[in-house]
């Protein structure tokens, strides 16, 4: 069943404790976005040490996603953070790119799910030799740094694609996310679809922006039931 996951941008921690208890009882999960200002221009809280104490308070499971220079260098904070999925960015490990196996199996052993982050123009084949490693392959639809951009259509190529090679493999896929995109993504297979703009600025608050993207998911992914899943519902007269 694909899965809607809340994506937050914040600069301080109390902005970022009052997102996550704004989605609290409508979402299972929220993603952090971690910004340094060195991989992306933008700038986030970013102090998984302060993580430690209040996640615990939390009632969503959390996923740190690390746009961040050499994020080798962190992960063991991040690992003892509290979060339950850490996504690094496989163009944060060019020119390093041996310490992808190194975390990723710190971050297992430590009981995490590990992902790893393409941008829109990196082909997912930069990914293979990890694959087996990987829980969840992470497509971004936009070019990491802001909310609120405008979704990159050529993704669904690479989503579709990477979805027909790996059907078992989840995939996420974040930015742009909404009405006129949900559809499009689920159709080529995606798993996960992280959105920020369109759940937090949504005019009829967040309850109504998650049901609504949930409502794409019912359209395009209904739950496969059996025979007796059929016989419970009315039939059409
Ligand atoms: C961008 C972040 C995305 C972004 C999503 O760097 O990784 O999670 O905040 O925001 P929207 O859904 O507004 O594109």
């Amino acid at each position: 069943m694909v899965e809607i996951i809340p994506a937050i941008i914040a600069k301080s921690f109390d902005e970022l404790h009052e997102k996550i208890k704004q989605v609290e009882g409508f979402a299972d999960w929220a993603q952090l976005d971690i910004m340094d200002g060195k991989f992306v221009s933008n700038k986030t809280w970013n102090n998984p040490v302060e993580l430690k104490v209040e996640s615990k308070k939390w009632k969503v499971k959390i996923e740190a996603h690390l746009m961040i220079m050499e994020p080798w260098k962190s992960i063991n904070e991040w690992i003892e953070s509290g979060v339950k999925r850490i996504i690094v960015h496989y163009e944060s490990f060019i020119g390093h790119l041996d310490k992808i196996g190194e975390i990723v199996d710190k971050v297992k052993n430590a009981g995490l799910e590990f992902s790893v982050a393409i941008n829109p123009a990196t082909p997912w084949s930069v990914l293979g030799s990890y694959l087996d490693k990987i829980d969840i392959v992470f497509m971004m639809t936009v070019e990491p740094g802001f909310g609120g951009q405008k979704f990159i259509e050529t993704v669904l190529l690479k989503v579709g694609d990477f979805k027909n090679n790996f059907p078992e493999k989840r995939v996420e896929v974040d930015g742009g996310i909404n009405v006129e995109t949900a559809g499009k993504v689920i159709a080529v297979g995606a798993d996960i679809l992280a959105a920020g703009s369109f759940i937090y600025k949504h005019r009829q608050g967040i309850g109504a922006a998650i049901k609504e993207l949930k409502g794409f998911v019912q359209k395009f992914d209904p739950p496969v039931g059996g025979d007796e899943f059929l016989a419970t519902k009315p039939l059409p007269h």
